[in-house]
């Protein structure tokens, strides 16, 4: 596995490490992308601090394009009354909805942008969850070729592992992220206690994210996951710090090492491939992370058949997906014709020769062991054995 120095960064139970010069109460990850050093700073009711820190990082700049997810409007309104007034602020607020993430909400928001005067020496700022995120990643890419972003991640998924990629992408009408680019964030800042307001069905997708790390990545980390989960209502701040550690110690190496994610970092695809097509169709009913919990279970089963993943490995997906709000309910919902469709228009399309009869998937032999071809975690399945494994979802 790659190195990577947030390995060295942070130790349980308080990860991260402190320095002299920052703001008291906020930690900090750091590590690179590419040539885009970025620190993660973190902290848990920090909002002072949080503050501090931004208006340092935003001086001289001419102005900040702040992106403001509609559901955190209490959090931003917090956050803008701490800091510097000298700084200047354009706030816009985005309806994050996963049928609007896309070009044309990207293509008004950069009319406005320039209506509103934001010039090259501005900075985009997205406070919010994933899809927030997202679309200021395709601003501030777009925006005079290129701005500099900062993500305030307001969200389980955001926070714990979109904001830990320089992948930043909308949707076509024909399927999910099918159009991006990448643009590294120039800073991450998180107040913890942001994530403490999003409804229980969400923080449970976001912990989805971390135990698909747990099982592609570092299966040595399920007991700590299973052990956080219930400190969300004890002690809420010693939880969230240990998600956000999961997911950077996980996440960082392979990204750093594969900053494009094209090659070892697609192992973070794991249950994306029915995942994604899952929540595309579903048509916002369905989570990001619910989505993905249901490719994972789907492709632990195809696994046991053509990988030879253990039955045990494949029990050990069940029991740690359980209790994290996978709803049959809401799966029986969706369109199933809609969903096998929609595979054979995944955005992984392309890494592997693939005829129309087979899905590139990312599939593991054992927990933390995917299985790889030309240096890439992907194989093609059959169609017909990825559709099976679909309709078992309905009924196990
Ligand atoms: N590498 C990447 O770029 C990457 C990785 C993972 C996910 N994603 C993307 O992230 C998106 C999913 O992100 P998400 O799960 O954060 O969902 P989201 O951005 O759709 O947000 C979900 C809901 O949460 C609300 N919300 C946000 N913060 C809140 C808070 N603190 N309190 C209360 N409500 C809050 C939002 O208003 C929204 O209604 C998907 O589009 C996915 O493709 C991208």
């Amino acid at each position: 596995m790659p190195q990577s120095s947030a390995d060295n960064a942070a130790g349980p139970p308080l990860p991260g490490t402190r320095s002299a010069v920052l703001p008291a109460r906020l930690e900090n990850y750091r590590f690179s992308l590419g040539e885009q050093e970025v620190p993660y700073f973190f902290g848990y009711s920090c909002r002072t601090a949080m503050g501090e820190l931004l208006a340092e990082r935003f001086a001289g700049r001419g102005a900040v394009l702040m992106l403001i997810d509609g559901g955190v409007q209490r959090h931003a309104r917090d956050l803008l009354g701490s800091l510097d007034r000298n700084v200047k602020v354009v706030p816009v607020t985005i309806d994050p909805n996963e049928q609007r993430k896309s070009l044309s909400l990207v293509g008004s928001l950069l009319e406005r942008a320039v209506a509103e005067k934001i010039g090259r020496d501005a900075v985009v700022v997205a406070m919010g969850g994933g899809v927030v995120g997202n679309v200021a990643g395709m601003v501030a890419a777009l925006l005079y070729r290129g701005l500099p972003l900062v993500h305030l991640p307001t969200t389980p998924v955001a926070a714990f592992d979109a904001v830990l990629s320089a992948k930043q992408a909308v949707n076509l009408t024909q399927g999910k992220n099918l159009c991006g680019t990448f643009l590294a964030p120039s800073l991450i800042a998180c107040d913890l206690a942001w994530l403490s307001t999003v409804p229980p069905h969400m923080l449970a997708t976001g912990i989805v994210e971390m135990a698909k790390n747990v099982l592609a990545v570092r299966p040595a980390d399920a007991d700590r996951l299973t052990g956080a989960v219930p400190l969300i209502d004890t002690d809420p701040e010693l939880a969230l710090r240990t998600f956000l550690d999961i997911g950077v110690k996980a996440k960082i190496p392979f990204i750093e090492a594969d900053p494009k994610e094209k090659a070892a970092a697609l192992i973070f695809e794991y249950g994306h491939t029915v995942g994604h097509a899952i929540e595309f169709a579903s048509r916002g009913l369905i989570s990001h992370g619910e989505a993905v919990g249901w490719g994972m279970l789907a492709a632990a089963s195809i696994a046991t058949r053509l990988c030879g993943l253990s039955p045990a490995d494949e029990r050990r997906h069940h029991e740690l997906l359980a209790g994290f709000g996978l709803s049959r309910g809401r799966l029986s919902a969706v369109d199933r014709r809609a969903v096998t469709e929609l595979l054979s228009k995944d955005n992984k399309r392309g890494y592997l020769k693939t005829d129309g009869e087979t899905v590139a998937m990312v599939l593991l032999d054992a927990l933390g062991s995917p299985v790889t071809a030309d240096g890439r975690p992907l194989i093609g399945v059959p169609r017909a054995l990825v559709e099976s494994a679909i309709d078992e979802l309905h009924t196990d």
